[in-house]
């Protein structure tokens, strides 16, 4: 059964319905023909099915910030680059001028992952436009050319499971690779597409590299795929992939195609991941994560 809040139809005619107003701008400056139904509302986002000439698309809308939920912690805004030096004063005051400009940092931020992702290789969706809030990208479907379902809303055989497992560590170290971290990756923002998984939802995604937090969100990012796919192949729960790719990470040993072991040694050296791991989720994570960005690379 689909989750509520999924497939939402509203009242649709003739294979459309009648466009909301966040589409209309989009409609008049000829970005979209047509509105074809509602596909969801999201804890951040509405996400509506949309013809463009002859090609069916996805377009998501983003709510305003005091709509949102949890997302706009400050991991993910630290260290967010932000050149405009009046904007950056204004954000970090929380002036009016201030939470647009953040507001604007946070969508565009979505688009910037998408187009960094998809030319280091990563299956994400292709990113058409970004215009008043509104996000046009391929709509990612299914064998039947219907919107995917998200990988919660399926059923997997183990050895699937391990292949989507094994498939999407590759996108992480990809993603790793090109300097990124998607910040809230899991079941519920990983397509099943008609060719393997695609991700999504990336308006958090931070830098790896400028974030103090990117330890601390790329070993969950893991741990969720981990549980995740555990369900349908228990022998994943024992795996350590995220430390140990990570730890690659660091010492600038990452590629893509990396042979990886699922095991990770852990011995005294100038980095404690112990001390990482164990207090993840914890109050003091984000102090361990910050002193973990700081250790010289030896
Ligand atoms: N490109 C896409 N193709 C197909 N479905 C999509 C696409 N982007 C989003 N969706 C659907 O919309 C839902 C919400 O999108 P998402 O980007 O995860 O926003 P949020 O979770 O912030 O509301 C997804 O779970 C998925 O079902
Ligand atoms: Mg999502």
């Amino acid at each position: 059964m689909l989750p509520a809040g999924r497939h939402m139809g509203g009242a649709v005619h003739n294979g459309r319905m009648k466009p909301p107003k966040r589409l209309k701008s989009l409609i008049e400056e000829g970005l979209i023909d047509t509105v074809v139904r509602q596909l969801t509302s999201g804890k951040e986002a509405m996400v509506y099915v949309v013809r463009c000439g002859d090609e069916t698309r996805c377009a998501k809308v983003y709510k305003e910030a005091t709509q949102r939920s949890f997302r706009q912690a400050v991991d993910y805004s630290e260290n967010r680059k932000v050149k405009n030096t009046r904007q950056a004063r204004a954000m970090a005051k929380g002036t009016r001028f201030g939470k647009q400009a953040q507001e604007a940092a946070w969508q565009s931020a979505e688009v910037d992952a998408l187009y960094r992702l998809a030319a280091a290789g990563v299956r994400v969706p292709r990113p058409h436009n970004f215009c008043d809030g509104v996000l046009l990208m391929e709509l990612v479907t299914d064998a039947d050319g219907a919107a995917a379902p998200r990988l919660n809303d399926v059923s997997l055989a183990p050895g699937q499971a391990r292949e989507h497992h094994a498939t999407l560590l590759i996108e992480v170290m990809r993603m790793l690779c090109a300097g990124v971290v998607h910040g809230d990756l899991s079941e519920f923002n990983i397509l099943l597409g008609a060719a393997g998984p695609v991700i999504i939802d990336l308006p958090q995604a931070v830098d790896a590299a400028g974030n103090n937090h990117a330890a601390r969100m790329l070993l969950r990012d893991v741990d969720n795929l981990r549980a995740f796919f555990g369900r349908f192949a228990p022998d994943l729960l024992d795996t350590e992939y995220g430390l140990e790719i990570w730890d690659l990470y660091q010492r600038g040993a990452l590629r893509p195609d990396a042979a990886l072991t699922g095991r990770f040694e852990r011995q005294a050296g100038p980095v404690d991941v112990d001390g990482v791991m164990v207090e993840i989720d914890d109050a003091r994570a984000e102090n361990a994560a910050r002193r973990l960005r700081l250790q010289p690379v030896q």
